[in-house]
């Protein structure tokens, strides 16, 4: 299963990316819209930022509701680095972007997907991945991950190529279970990046050894 890391912010992708565990990037206007405030800088000039940090696909997101528009943002966002991977929501006139984007080779991340009907209309249109949401389903009571299982049982069932990231993940236990069910991505925060690493006995045990090998230190 490929890691992506979920933020914009650089300093977390250049230390994941550092880990050598790092597959790709995925934002959102939130995200981004956090990085603009802390840092000032421009949208492009973060996005490229990341493009010249991690050598995988990098999601941006259009912020328009019709088609055109969203068309000539996501020309705009390609434009500025070919790992670039336009996400765009589930919606009709999404859909519609996501076909034309497709037709003009440019790579899509249907986002904001909360059902297996809208992962199979997504990968019919010509999406590259589909984001179904686990953590904002468990939110309200239903099993996110149950949803990433039947968009892999439809996907195989169809031999349909688009990838599938386990999105809005909250903890590790979710990287786990995506990973069992065979999910082909899933795009982690840098603070679950850091909990996946730790375990109490790890610590304790360099503790330990540590703790042995300095009792014989003569000087
Ligand atoms: O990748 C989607 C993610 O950014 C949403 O996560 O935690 O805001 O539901 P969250």
């Amino acid at each position: 299963m490929k890691f992506f890391i979920d933020t914009a912010n650089v300093e977390e992708i250049r230390e994941a990316e550092e880990l050598g565990i790092l597959d790709g990037v995925t934002t959102n206007p939130t995200l981004l819209a956090r990085e603009i405030k802390r840092t000032g800088s421009k949208p492009e000039t973060i996005l490229k930022n990341i493009c010249d940090i991690v050598k995988g696909p990098v999601s941006a997101e259009v912020t328009g509701m019709e088609q055109a528009g969203m068309v000539g943002e996501a020309r705009k966002l390609s434009s500025l680095d070919p790992h670039i991977v336009v996400k765009v929501p589930v919606t009709l006139e999404g859909l519609k972007t996501v076909r034309q984007l497709s037709l003009e080779g440019i790579k899509t991340n249907v986002t904001l997907i909360f059902s297996p009907c809208q992962a199979l209309l997504a990968a019919k249109a010509g999406a590259s991945f589909v984001s179904p949401f686990v953590g904002r389903l468990d939110d309200i009571s239903h099993d996110g991950m149950e949803l990433v299982d039947q968009i892999v049982v439809i996907y195989e069932n169809h031999a349909i190529e688009t990838e599938i990231i386990a999105a809005s993940v909250r903890h590790p236990l979710h990287v786990i279970q995506a990973a069992m069910i065979g999910a082909d991505i899933a795009t982690i925060p840098f603070k679950v990046i850091h909990q996946l690493v730790r375990h109490p006995l790890t610590d304790l045990g360099i503790e330990r050894f540590l703790s042995d090998w300095n009792a014989v230190q003569t000087n």
